[in-house]
């Protein structure tokens, strides 16, 4: 073995040299490792090659002795395992890349892959609150932030972002991405591939990014993760797909297919989606692996008969590694040895995924990532706390400020803070929390106590988030008619949004909403401050309440950062990225809805709802501030835009109130005359600017046909002549608009 181990390092020394020499020649970088690939798969025997195709997941343990069972342990001793998932902290990866190094015929090192979602260590808001912030400088921070911790304890492949576009607030994975809007969610997506693979793969600190779960997971038939989806190609290619596109645009280094079927093929064998739009029409190359499982459950699905069969699909689909789906591992062999499966298939599936360890740095030094001391120093360090705090607080939204109840006086007497997430540690930081820890955060009461050191603050928990005991009201009622000002604090435990985390009634849990209804009914002073992973029915709470402030799970520093919310050191920004229903009867429900042929009126036969309104209780955008904007002036460059031509929109946004603040300029169009019909609005551009009081700006956006354009009738990307209306404004609802002539 050891004369094996010394013919690759000759090996790859003669590469790295061909690879200084190919530099100096200004090869490009896939180039340059194809090289170095192809000497290592020349050394491999199939069942090497089809080893590399396998993941397996460890036990997720940080401390103690290695626990990874003696099973999977063989396994990567045989040289049957490409790469783990959830081996956590820098000595676990040591120990257990260790065996891969030294101990397998080819010394091939392992990749290690985890869900670092939003954080590492220290917890940033859930995604969809980041999404909230409409900050793309801030959202490719935090999850810089999140590389640099989690490099440092090992972790190579961070399987984020989820890009998945969700319109239905039931599913609980909502939570993971940025909403219901494809142009928003495409944004989101490139800053935070950004963030975590920065600039250059190659440093120790950057990692791979994952856009998952291709393709149209988020619209699992009512809200039920795991659930089937039937869609049309107009809504697959106009809403789901192009977050992905826009992923592989940033240069994302790996896909994953996701677990529902679309349109009765599970994704993850889906020849057509896989293979045909990523690989042929995108051109993708980068690694594909499977979601957890899912290439074995297409036999649960009933579209394969056994392992073998799903193997075939998923391998013929280019889903190049296996995760714990142990469908590859058995079958590959058989299926080559058959003819299913080529052995260039197999070498392209290795080629991409050697060429990732290759990018890493994994052949020059294995342990690379894996290194306590840095570990220490640059995990939950004051600096990310703080970029945590300032993320989560430009994600929060104010939905409701009656009076200018909020921002509170720092002079204020006595607070009752109120609720079961007061002081709610684990809650905090919700679900996908990596190595995040509830000893690390900051509570509500916590983050208040700190801000208001000379204020009598009486703390009443009065109920639990879930069950009906509602034998803690009066003590609570009490608290807060003895105070100058009240803060519930309500919402969402951690485990109520994320992954099989879908729910059917999405108002506030258990009693929650009537705490908040009687302790409203005391007229005190009083902001509500909710918790939640997903959009909520708050309509009973939005008549009660006179001021509302959705914090999201915000992390780490939520208490800091949402104090600074209510005492005004941080004046609110966030806007929606997904719509908040009226009802639950409305879902799905979002802004981009098509008009009908009998839009709502009065009259009888009309596309409505006979017992409530079509229009959300927030829409899509919405947020207040502790100030004003004022749009005027909408302004068209131009009548009409030609096809070789651009437009510019602009308007003119004054902070009219007496706070500085930002505000988020949103600009939407809609095709009024097309050959099928459009969106009612469509998010073409944001721009979130800074205002002083009394200050003006012109914010501008350049629109061109590409902009756009659409599939016809006859399935062309093209534009159409017609009328194009324009709109901006502060949110999907309230806006200018103007309206120009689009020509052929
Ligand atoms: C299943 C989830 O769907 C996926 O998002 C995650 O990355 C994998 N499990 C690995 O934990």
């Amino acid at each position: 073995m050891k004369r094996l181990t010394s013919l690759l390092v000759v090996l790859l020394l003669m590469t790295s040299f061909a690879y200084s020499q190919m530099s100096k020649t200004g090869l490009n970088q896939d180039a340059k490792y194809a090289e170095q690939v192809d000497s290592v798969l020349a050394l491999m025997t199939l069942e090497e090659k089809i080893g590399q195709l396998n993941q397996l997941s460890g036990d997720g343990e940080v401390t103690g002795p290695i626990s990874l069972n003696n099973e999977s342990q063989e396994a990567i001793r045989k040289g049957h395992v490409g790469s783990m998932l959830n081996i956590n902290s820098s000595s676990y990866t040591r120990k257990i890349q260790k065996i891969a190094v030294e101990e397998t015929r080819l010394g091939i090192p392992l990749i290690f892959g985890y869900d670092v979602i939003h954080g590492y260590k220290t917890i940033f808001p859930v995604p969809l609150g980041e999404s909230a912030s409409w900050d793309l400088e801030a959202i490719e921070k935090s999850a810089r932030v999140a590389a640099v911790e989690a490099t440092a304890a090992g972790q190579h492949w961070t399987f984020a972002p989820m890009v998945d576009i969700a319109r239905d607030p039931r599913w609980g994975r909502i939570m993971e991405g940025a909403g219901e809007d494809p142009y928003l969610g495409s944004e989101v997506a490139k800053a935070r591939v950004r963030g975590f693979q920065g600039a250059d793969l190659e440093k120790k600190n950057t990692m791979v990014a994952c856009a998952k779960h291709f393709v149209a997971y988020g619209a699992a038939r009512a809200g039920r993760d795991y659930n089937t989806v039937d869609m049309s190609k107009r809504k697959l290619h106009e809403v789901y797909l192009p977050p992905f596109e826009a992923a592989v645009e940033a240069g994302v280094g790996t896909f994953m297919t996701s677990f529902n079927e679309l349109n009765g093929v599970p994704v993850t064998g889906s020849k057509k989606h896989v293979k045909g739009i990523l690989r042929d029409d995108w051109n993708y190359d980068g690694l594909i692996v499977s979601d957890w499982g899912s290439v074995m459950e297409q036999v649960v699905h009933g579209s394969a008969k056994d392992l073998k069969e799903a193997a075939d699909y998923a391998m013929n689909a280019t889903v190049d590694m296996d995760m714990e789906g142990h469908a590859y591992l058995p079958h590959m062999k058989e299926l080559v040895e058959e003819g299913k499966v080529t052995e260039e298939q197999i070498d392209a599936a290795v080629r991409r995924i050697l060429h990732k360890k290759f990018e890493l740095g994994l052949f020059d030094n294995p342990y690379r990532y894996s290194d306590e001391e840095l570990e220490k120093e640059v995990t939950l360090t004051d600096e990310h706390r703080q970029l945590s705090r300032d993320v989560a607080r430009k994600s929060m939204v104010l939905l409701k400020n009656d009076n200018n109840i909020l921002p509170m006086n720092a002079e204020v007497k006595k607070v009752a803070i109120i609720g079961p997430l007061a002081d709610a540690k684990r809650e905090m930081i919700g679900t996908w929390s990596a190595q995040g820890e509830a000893k690390h955060v900051v509570t509500l009461l916590e983050g208040v106590k700190n801000a208001l050191p000379d204020a009598e603050i009486n703390y009443v928990k009065a109920c639990e988030v879930e069950d009906s005991d509602k034998s803690g009201f009066d003590k609570a009622m009490q608290a807060a008619k003895e105070a100058d000002f009240v803060i519930a604090a309500v919402g969402e435990k951690a485990m109520m949004s994320g992954e099989a985390l879908s729910r059917m009634d999405i108002g506030l849990p258990g009693v929650q909403e009537d705490l908040v209804l009687e302790l409203a009914e005391l007229d005190k002073p009083m902001a509500v401050v909710l918790f939640n992973g997903r959009p909520l029915v708050l309509t009973e709470v939005d008549k009660a309440a006179p001021a509302i402030l959705e914090s999201w799970l915000p992390g780490t520093e939520a208490g800091n950062a949402i104090a600074d919310v209510l005492l005004g050191k941080y004046n609110p920004s966030g806007k929606l990225t997904a719509t908040f229903p009226y009802s639950v009867g409305q879902v799905p429900i979002f802004y981009a809805h098509k008009h009908t042929g009998r839009p709502r009126t009065e009259a009888r036969y009309t596309s409505k709802y006979i017992d409530g309104p079509n229009e959300p209780l927030y829409p899509f955008g919405y947020g207040l501030s502790y100030t004003d904007f004022d749009y005027r002036d909408l302004s068209l460059s131009n009548a009409e835009l030609t096809t070789d031509g651009t437009l510019k929109v602009s308007v003119q946004v004054k902070n009219a109130g007496d706070m500085e603040g930002e505000e988020v300029v949103q600009f939407y169009v809609r095709d009024l005359e097309a050959s099928v019909t459009r969106p009612v609005k469509e998010l073409k551009g944001f721009k979130k600017i800074a205002l002083k009081p009394g200050e003006k700006k012109t914010v501008e956006f350049t629109l061109t046909p590409e902009d756009l354009a659409f599939y016809n009738r006859d399935w062309e990307w093209t534009t159409e002549p017609g009328t194009v209306k324009v709109f901006v404004g502060g949110d999907s609802q309230n806006t200018l608009e103007a309206e120009f002539d689009l020509k052929e």
